[in-house]
């Protein structure tokens, strides 16, 4: 594996909804490490105008002790995002990420998420009329555009108008949702035009590939990692070290973490354990990846109708199934 040491760089958490709020990022911290930073899943306000108490406790001080996270707000009315920024401001958090990127069309229909890609000039008039009253700092996480990626360069020279602190490029239109791949050549052609440090998102898989990434951009300093991260927990840590061997025990450390996981999920639970099962389940889509059968792994997950068959399935495929 080729030396990086020339390229120092950061990794972070991408904010992934319901995978990626306090419970996680804390037992992630303590269980895994190697991220320099967590970027919570978007706060949007409700028709009143307000967050919801589940919203809120996600980003309270007292959920996120000794984590550097980095709240992200969706929002393309300006009262909305300042008042977001207060709530923020108030908690002690001192930046805030702004989602140009969310894909689906409920959102984007609504003018929000990406769906402000193709809308300039209302971005920049947002922009204009919120800088001058937040008390944060300003990033922006953004997709190539709506339905192509024509939307990427001039965005990104919009944004050489304001002082933001990184602007993070996901090089995928909203319309694909999640299919195909990043398209990192697109990455490399828009890069020299932003005056802003970059960070790049998308499909980063494996060390080799976070590393190789790194020599291509060395004028990226911060590369922002999802859903491998929360199939291979391990991943984070291993990019620091630049080594993609697992510990012996790996497979005993994911299943203490699950287990904390569980645990504190059920604690907190108020819908009863049916829904807590419900949301491993979401952890299981990307957890089962880990697992050389992962599909065969995915599928006792979903059959868990009740806490006990749950913790059969937890049984059986932490002593029967591969951990990769
Ligand atoms: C289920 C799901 C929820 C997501 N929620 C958010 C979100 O709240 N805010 C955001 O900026 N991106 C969100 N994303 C996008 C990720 O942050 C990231 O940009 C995307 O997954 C690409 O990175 P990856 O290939 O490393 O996962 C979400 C993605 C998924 C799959």
């Amino acid at each position: 594996m080729k030396n990086n040491q020339s390229h120092p760089f950061e990794l972070s958490l991408a904010p992934i909804q319901g995978i990626t709020d306090y419970t996680f990022r804390k037992l992630f911290e303590q269980y895994f490490g190697g991220i320099n930073k967590y970027f919570a899943p978007y706060l949007r306000v409700d028709s009143k105008g307000g967050l919801s108490n589940k919203q809120m406790r996600d980003l309270l001080p007292g959920n996120n002790v000794g984590i550097h996270v980095i709240p992200q707000i969706m929002a393309n009315r300006p009262h909305d995002f300042i008042s977001m920024c207060s709530f923020l401001a108030d908690q002690g958090y001192t930046e805030v990420n702004w989602n140009l990127g969310c894909p689906y069309p409920m959102i984007t229909n609504r003018g929000l998420g990406a769906g402000l890609l193709d809308k300039p000039e209302l971005t920049a008039q947002i922009l204009d009329e919120v800088l001058p009253k937040i008390s944060l700092n300003l990033s922006i996480k953004l997709r190539s555009g709506v339905y192509n990626e024509n939307a990427l360069a001039s965005m990104l020279q919009i944004f050489n108008n304001y002082p933001l602190t990184e602007v993070i490029i996901h090089p995928r239109y909203a319309k694909q949702l999640y299919r195909g791949m990043a398209n990192r050549n697109l990455f490399a052609e828009v890069l020299p035009i932003s005056t802003h440090p970059v960070c790049y998102n998308g499909d980063i898989a494996s060390v080799e590939d976070c590393l190789q990434l790194s020599e291509q951009f060395p004028t990226v300093k911060h590369f922002m990692i999802g859903r491998a991260v929360i199939s291979n927990p391990f991943l984070a840590a291993q990019i620091q070290q630049k080594n993609s061997n697992l510990a012996f025990d790996a497979k005993k450390q994911f299943a203490e973490f699950h287990a904390a996981l569980f645990a504190s999920y059920l604690s907190q639970s108020e819908g009863g354990d049916k829904q807590v099962i419900l949301k491993m389940l979401g952890f299981w889509e990307y957890f089962a990846l880990s697992f050389t059968n992962s599909d065969k792994v995915y599928k006792k997950f979903r059959k868990a109708k009740n806490k006990n068959e749950y913790q059969a399935a937890i049984s059986e495929v932490f002593a029967n199934e591969t951990f990769i």
